[in-house]
């Protein structure tokens, strides 16, 4: 299979035969029950998985399944798996058990599992064996055949197990639901060819693709017809964007042709490998109106000999630089990270070089992890370090992470930010909203403000969110 290359459209009609099908079946029901069969999806992992998510949503829409207020109620229950760290995985096996009781109170629900926990062997046979309740099993290369699936399984009335081992064409033009009204992601690459050392992606996402240019823009184009004011251009490692394609393009020149997009008002991006950050990249996002000054740029650990282990292929110090050099194009530009703690190897000392980094780097949010053995990756061979260790070592790292994050926002307090009103608060007289920076604030206010970009002036905060008030 060649990469890049698109789906056929007769493989696509196809396809629609299937949810055509299947929609019938979904009618007849309606017919002698007197109500629709309903759907829950559960997203396990990160935005590209949650993206994945919409797009199960829309098909299973255009099939005729309502959305259930409740999973145990569903008449079709998906789990869409991440498995980049353990306690992913568990989540998903102890949802399982719970699932099986709900399943005997409802003789119509249907359980599918996909995602990238379901591309590894060993996963495939626990579920084989131990959880013979799940009826469709398929990976991260084959989603858009969910509706054929699920007609096998209607047809013999027998678990259906579909999982590739490579990917197969790119496809484009699939229906999809997004979970918010105002922002949209959108996929501009497939896969990661970067291999980290502790890292599974890359063999359950399959090798680096990129969508065409002109596929993405008139995506961004119609999103911006159907209201949405932000979108999230998704990669494993956007800074490799356009290699392999016909095309000419770097991920900077695809940067300035969404900021000509009518309509759309902020652009992002995730995720960053510090090793492809181009100069051309830092020119484009501070060229670019619409691109937000806040970049993700994961730096994972501090310490030099973990990073070469690591296989992160920058130092410390290229890191630190990097940041340096951002921030003098982009003075305002808020600088987020992933951080891993108890990497193969990471003694006291090494973790020292990680708080260097964070005190010299500033970051305004960061995710941090415990390393999570992942079998079949090289890390996982390696000695591993004692827990205690870890726990130790990673209180450290929130205790140098937290006061600077604090710090950062306490700095915002008294000034004024445009902020996009994206949701309604758990109270429900209060509005959330992202400002450019990504950074969220709670505000008093009500649903007719939702989409719009406001003026908020930050009156108070805490470590992880902001309270402001409309002005
Ligand atoms: N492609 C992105 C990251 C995708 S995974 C990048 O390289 O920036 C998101 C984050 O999960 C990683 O940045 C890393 O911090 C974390 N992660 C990946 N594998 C992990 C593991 N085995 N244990 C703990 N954290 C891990
Ligand atoms: Fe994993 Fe590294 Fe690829 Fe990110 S760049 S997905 S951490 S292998
Ligand atoms: Fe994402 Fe988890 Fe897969 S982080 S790419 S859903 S392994």
């Amino acid at each position: 299979m060649a990469l890049n290359e698109k789906i056929s459209s007769a493989e696509l009609e196809r396809q629609k035969g299937f949810m055509d099908k299947i929609r019938d079946i979904n009618e007849e029901f309606y017919n002698k029950k007197g109500r629709r069969k309903t759907m829950f999806i559960q997203t396990f992992g990160c935005q590209m998985n949650a993206h994945d998510s919409e797009k199960l949503y829309g098909m299973l829409e255009e099939m005729g399944y309502e959305p259930a207020d409740e999973e145990k109620d569903a008449d079709f229950v998906i789990y869409n798996t991440c498995c980049v760290r353990e306690n992913a995985e568990n989540r998903v096996y102890g949802n399982l058990g719970y699932l099986k009781h709900q399943k005997k109170r409802n003789p119509y629900m249907k359980i599918a599992l996909c995602g990238c926990m379901m591309q590894q062997e060993t996963v495939l046979q626990t579920i084989k064996e131990k959880y013979k309740h799940v009826d469709i099993v398929f990976g991260t290369f084959n989603l858009y055949k969910l509706a054929e699936l699920i007609y096998i399984n209607y047809e013999t009335n027998a678990p259906v197990f579909d999982i590739w081992k490579e990917h197969g064409e790119i496809v484009e033009d699939l229906p999809s639901v997004r979970h918010f009204k105002y922002k949209a992601s959108v996929n501009i690459m497939f896969g990661c060819n970067n291999f980290c050392s502790y890292c599974i992606v890359p063999y359950v996402r399959g090798r680096e693709r990129s969508r065409c240019s002109e596929d993405i823009l008139n995506e961004i184009r119609q999103l911006s017809k159907d209201g949405v004011k932000e979108v999230m251009l998704l990669g494993q490692n956007v800074n490799s964007y356009g290699k392999g394609l016909e095309e000419d393009i770097t991920f900077a020149q695809l940067l300035r042709k969404v900021n000509e997009i009518e309509g759309i008002e902020r652009i992002r991006f995730m995720t960053s490998h510090p090793k492809d950050l181009s100069d051309e990249l830092i020119y484009a996002m501070r060229d670019c109106d619409k691109v937000c000054h806040h970049i993700h740029l994961p730096f994972q650990a501090g310490n030099n000999e973990i990073l070469r282990v690591m296989n992160r292929k920058y130092t410390k110090e290229q890191y630190l630089a990097l940041v340096d050099k951002i921030r003098s194009e982009i003075p305002d530009i808020a600088v987020t990270t992933d951080i891993i703690v108890g990497f193969p190897g990471e003694d006291d000392a090494c973790v020292d070089d990680t708080i260097d980094v964070i005190k010299k780097a500033r970051f305004s949010g960061a995710f941090t992890f415990i390393y999570s053995k992942r079998t079949g990756t090289p890390a996982a061979a390696m000695e591993q370090v004692p827990e205690d260790i870890v726990k130790r070592n990673f209180n450290r790292v929130l205790d140098a992470l937290n006061p600077i994050i604090y710090d950062i926002n306490k700095e915002k307090i008294g000034k004024v930010y445009k902020v996009l009103a994206d949701d309604v608060s758990s109270d429900a007289d209060f509005i959330t909203g992202r400002l450019e920076d990504n950074s969220l604030v709670h505000f008093k206010g009500d649903r007719s403000m939702l989409g719009e970009i406001l003026d908020v002036r930050i009156t108070d905060c805490k470590t992880f969110y902001l309270i402001g008030e409309r002005i």
